[in-house]
């Protein structure tokens, strides 16, 4: 029986238009981060393409968004291994104009070098069989590599189809590769380390390592957030057009492929050598990092006549710029306190000029890491700004200091700011101020967090004003900002009447705030700005996540035991609870009021009231299954109430009103069964 007959035009149309339309969302959602469907939407119409293909297997197809990004989200699956149609080799170095002349002259006379940017990231191969992309490899070890194609499918970039015309050998499919760089471009580099900063996760080093990370990334909704990009620089595979490597690369570049402008084809040493030196300066202005420069022979006849040592191509070199490196005086240790009291060395630095900036601070990490590196006060230090955007010290140039007149460096024992005995948790590197209400720079830092744009965004409240705020004692913790009266504002030396209005709007949107956000400003280590959102997902209020147990947290997706310790050691802490209390009392979101699905309408109509306390659900998830099956949850008894679902220790007043009127009392197995039935 021909499937395709089964399949009428209409459901045909409704697969189109719904990968369209899903395809569009996903992409507003991920690249332009300006939502259109709401989840509840988006998950029902993939729902429904899911059904539409699953029953119609002939109208499989592998771009469809059922097979990326939305449909990945939150799944962990292992990355399939796959090899290499064509082994990835690396290239050999050079670091000079002479080892670049050896190269030139093993080679035969005459022959057009093709110029290219080494780019700085991670090579990724791209299968793309009859006209499809189909496994996007990374080298893994040069035989065989992962496939990363889901995270792959996020870089827009990258075309999901090519030309497949033309190039099949008899009896072939047809194949055809190109290789490239997947890179993190500097600017979501520095935005994915300052929120990591923020949430206090490990930074990354350079773009490199952070594209390395993301990409190894299960979630690829989260990978298409983080905006990888990706240039290509060879193409492999039968009956490929053009005799040459650049004729190819240009073919590529109309076929719609990414390749790089900076391509140029020399024909001598001196073309070659301005333009290493043209792009040694220049490379600074790109979005993108490099290393350095390759030099690749562009006829493919004469590559192929070089061919390849074991592990490189004769046929093409790199050559690596110099790290840029100063030296510079250590003048003084000095030390950072985070909002969540982590101690950060900071070298003070004699004002140099490295790769463009001026250079005077640079974090020392830690304390394992200026023991490891010898240093003291007064020393000459190397600094370093590799691939690295944040400067580093590496090593000692010269000690200034006479051994005998060394004052021994060690790390503080009390807090800088507010004298409270530091902290050393054990198998962490960092020291920790615990005086967390008491500590200025904490209680600062929590506030900044507080109201930062991804948190409860309450414009005007800037470092300056909090400064301001806290020395006057009106500001002592994330709470008092809801207790500040105009008069306490519009006092303040700079600030006005008109910023305490700015300032009291702020604080008063703050309240319509989603309860996820508010769970991430409430500063919880280590719950970053996602993993709060899937928190609040699970529990979608207040109550519900402070009474959680570490059972139950650990199973929600990026919560591992470390996190759930501290959600619990945080709800714990009764300066917290009065802070949540008052939190709540100001009118803040503590509960989700994301709409939920509709499971039934058994309760529709029904007026009901939830008292007292329960054994198997909480009162939040009560009130949920009401309204998921679409009854009202309403506060007090009235006439118009349906029942009252009771528990323990009902209300007295409750009661009363309730014999009363008449209304019915139902147990909460009795509801469940209702629910359930
Ligand atoms: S060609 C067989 N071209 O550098 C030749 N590689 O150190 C294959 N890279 O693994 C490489 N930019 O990941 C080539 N324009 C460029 C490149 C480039 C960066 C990377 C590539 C390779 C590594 C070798």
């Amino acid at each position: 029986m021909d499937l395709f007959t089964q399949i009428d035009e209409q459901e045909r149309d409704e697969i189109r238009a719904l990968r369209k339309e899903l395809e569009e969302a996903n992409r507003l959602y991920y690249v332009l981060n300006q939502p259109t469907l709401s989840d509840q939407e988006f998950d029902a119409k993939m729902r429904r393409l899911q059904d539409l293909e699953g029953a119609h297997p002939e109208m499989a197809d592998k771009n469809s968004p059922t097979q990326h990004v939305g449909s990945d989200l939150g799944k962990t699956t292992k990355f399939a291994t796959i090899t290499h149609k064509y082994p990835m080799l690396s290239l050999a170095n050079s670091y000079s104009q002479d080892e670049i002349e050896d190269w030139l002259r093993k080679l035969p006379i005459h022959v057009e070098i093709v110029c290219e940017l080494k780019f700085d990231g991670l090579s990724i191969s791209l299968w793309y069989e009859n006209g499809q992309l189909t496994h996007a490899v990374t080298r893994g070890d040069g035989v065989r590599g992962d496939d990363v194609l889901a995270n792959i499918k996020t870089i827009q970039s990258i075309p999901l189809t090519a030309p497949s015309v033309g190039f099949p050998v008899e009896g072939k499919p047809s194949f055809l590769e190109l290789r490239g760089e997947v890179l993190l471009p500097w600017a979501s580099f520095e935005r994915l380390n300052k929120e990591r900063e923020e949430q206090e996760e490990p930074l990354f080093a350079n773009p490199r390592n952070a594209a390395s990370g993301t990409l190894k990334l299960q979630d690829p909704a989260e990978v298409a957030r983080r905006g990888l990009t990706c240039y290509l620089y060879y193409m492999l595979g039968d009956n490929l057009p053009g005799d040459t490597h650049y004729e190819r690369l240009e073919t590529a570049r109309q076929w719609g492929f990414p390749i790089s402008d900076a391509i140029r084809v020399c024909h001598s040493i001196e073309e070659v050598m301005n333009y290493i030196h043209y792009w040694d300066t220049e490379r600074k202005n790109l979005p993108v990092a490099t290393d350095g420069i390759v030099l690749k022979v562009n006829d493919i006849a004469t590559q192929q006549s070089l061919g390849y040592t074991a592990k490189t191509p004769r046929w093409a070199i790199a050559y690596k710029f110099p790290a840029e490196k100063q030296h510079t005086r250590l003048r003084a240790i000095t030390y950072q306190i985070g909002r969540t009291g982590v101690i950060t060395p900071v070298a003070n630095l004699d004002p140099v000029q490295l790769s463009g900036t001026i250079v005077q601070r640079a974090t020392l990490h830690n304390e394992d890491f200026i023991r490891q590196l010898g240093i003291h006060e007064g020393d000459e230090v190397w600094v370093e700004k590799g691939g690295e955007i944040i400067p580093k010290i590496t090593g000692v140039a010269q000690q200034r200091v006479q051994e005998d007149q060394k004052v021994q460096w060690i790390f503080p024992t009390t807090c800088p700011e507010c004298g409270a005995q530091l902290v050393r948790v054990e198998g962490e590197a960092a020291w920790r101020c615990p005086n967390e209400s008491g500590c200025p720079p904490q209680i600062k830092g929590k506030i900044e967090h507080f109201v930062s744009r991804k948190a409860m965004n309450i414009d005007g409240l800037g470092e300056e004003t909090i400064d301001l705020l806290f020395e006057q004692g009106l500001l002592h913790s994330i709470a008092d900002i809801y207790d500040l009266r105009k008069e306490d504002i519009a006092r303040q030396e700079r600030l006005g009447d008109k910023s305490a209005d700015n300032i009291l709007a702020g604080i008063e949107a703050s309240k319509q705030v989603p309860w996820a956000r508010v769970l991430f400003a409430i500063g919880i280590r280590m719950v970053g700005e996602t993993t709060a959102k899937k928190i609040a997902r699970i529990f979608p209020s207040l109550e519900a996540l402070s009474q959680a147990t570490k059972e139950q947290l650990v199973v929600i997706e990026d919560v591992g035991e470390q996190i759930a310790d501290n959600i619990i050691s945080f709800f714990q802490d009764e300066s917290n609870q009065q802070i949540l209390a008052r939190l709540q009392q100001a009118g803040l979101q503590m509960v989700s009021n994301e709409q939920l699905p509709i499971l039934s309408d058994k309760l529709a109509g029904q007026s009901i009231v939830i008292s007292g306390t329960f054994a198997h659900h909480s009162r939040d998830e009560y009130k949920a299954m009401i309204e998921a099956h679409s009854g009202k949850n309403v506060g007090s008894v009235s006439k118009n109430t349906t029942f009252i679902l009771a528990g323990e220790n009902m209300g007295a007043e409750k009661r009363k009103k309730a014999e009363a009127l008449g209304i019915p009392l139902v147990s909460e197995e009795e509801f469940l069964e209702r629910v359930k039935s």
